[in-house]
């Protein structure tokens, strides 16, 4: 993937050190073994609130490592170089701001982060020589399909996204689906038919509007995440979309390699390709 960040860097540390905030969570309680066997990471801290005060290797199942959950995130930091956040759109903004507060760089992983304040997220950080790496979908294979989007989009008239996910996924759209649509928008601008504000029945119906694109979220039992993007042209339909397996294990090698990127980072990206390979 190229990179298109204008993102400054500076050379990072050799050995990071890195605490989970969502540590016992479905992403987390995969991130935390893969942390503990990368040889240039060191875990010193996991976040999370049910589990607080225990050994987090005994609470994900396993042996002690030596790091106790801790229920806040400012709790944890002390040692900490990044902050990796899997915990939910609720909480996500105050944790990052509790990292830069105290010098910490910080991954993103939980969706609820509006592209609309990026930069004042990025401004933040860059005031404090630290970086951070949003990315709403760290898999590399949904990378891919983000790419094949943008390129489908800038040759198509005309498109939309739509954004599946789990019925007790709390928010909406996903942080994928925003993340599509702010790249998508800046594609070029579309000439709605019918403008929303126009339809006659339920406007509602045609979605959010989200940088210029709508976004259709459907939440249904038995999804886990997919996102497509639907482009017309005359007589003729292209559908490009991902599908999430059942497993988080995806989206640990993107991680991983954002955990990486960031310490040498100054302010934000958004999009695991800004930082990819
Ligand atoms: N970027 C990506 O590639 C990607 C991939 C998958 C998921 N996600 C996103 O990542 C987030 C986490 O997903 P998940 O499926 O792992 O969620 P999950 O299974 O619900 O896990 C959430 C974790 O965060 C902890 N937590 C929640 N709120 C907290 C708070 N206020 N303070 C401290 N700890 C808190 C939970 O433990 P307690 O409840 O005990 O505190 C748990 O450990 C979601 O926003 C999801 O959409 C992103």
């Amino acid at each position: 993937m190229q990179r298109q960040s204008t993102v400054p860097e500076a050379p990072g540390p050799s050995l990071i050190n890195v605490v989970v905030a969502g540590a016992t969570g479905w992403v987390g309680s995969a991130l935390v073994p893969a942390i503990l066997a990368a040889p240039d990471l060191t875990l010193v801290g996991a976040v999370a609130r049910r589990h607080a005060g225990q050994d987090v290797g005994t609470a994900l199942g396993g042996s002690p490592v030596g790091v106790t959950v801790v229920p806040t995130v400012p709790e944890a930091l002390a040692m900490a170089d990044v902050l990796v956040e899997f915990t939910s759109a609720t909480s996500v903004q105050g944790h990052v701001l509790a990292a830069l507060d105290r010098g910490v760089h910080v991954v993103v992983g939980s969706s609820g982060l509006d592209p609309a304040d990026d930069p004042r997220l990025d401004a933040h950080a860059r005031e404090r020589g630290l970086g951070v790496v949003v990315a709403g979908n760290f898999s590399l294979v949904a990378t891919l399909a983000k790419r094949l989007a943008l390129i489908a989009a800038a040759e198509m008239p005309g498109w939309e996204v739509v954004d599946y996910a789990a019925a007790a996924k709390p928010d909406a759209p996903s942080g994928t689906a925003c993340e599509w649509a702010a790249a998508l928008g800046a594609v070029h601008s579309q000439a709605a038919a019918v403008p929303v504000s126009a339809v006659v029945g339920h406007p509602q119906a045609r979605g959010a509007t989200i940088a210029g694109v709508q976004v259709h979220s459907v939440r249904v039992p038995g999804y886990v995440l997919s996102t497509a993007l639907l482009a017309g042209a005359g007589d003729e339909r292209l559908t490009i979309r991902y599908d999430a397996g059942q497993s988080p294990a995806p989206y640990l090698t993107g991680t991983l390699h954002a955990i990486r990127r960031v310490t040498s980072l100054r302010g934000l990206v958004r999009g695991l390709e800004q930082v990819w390979p």
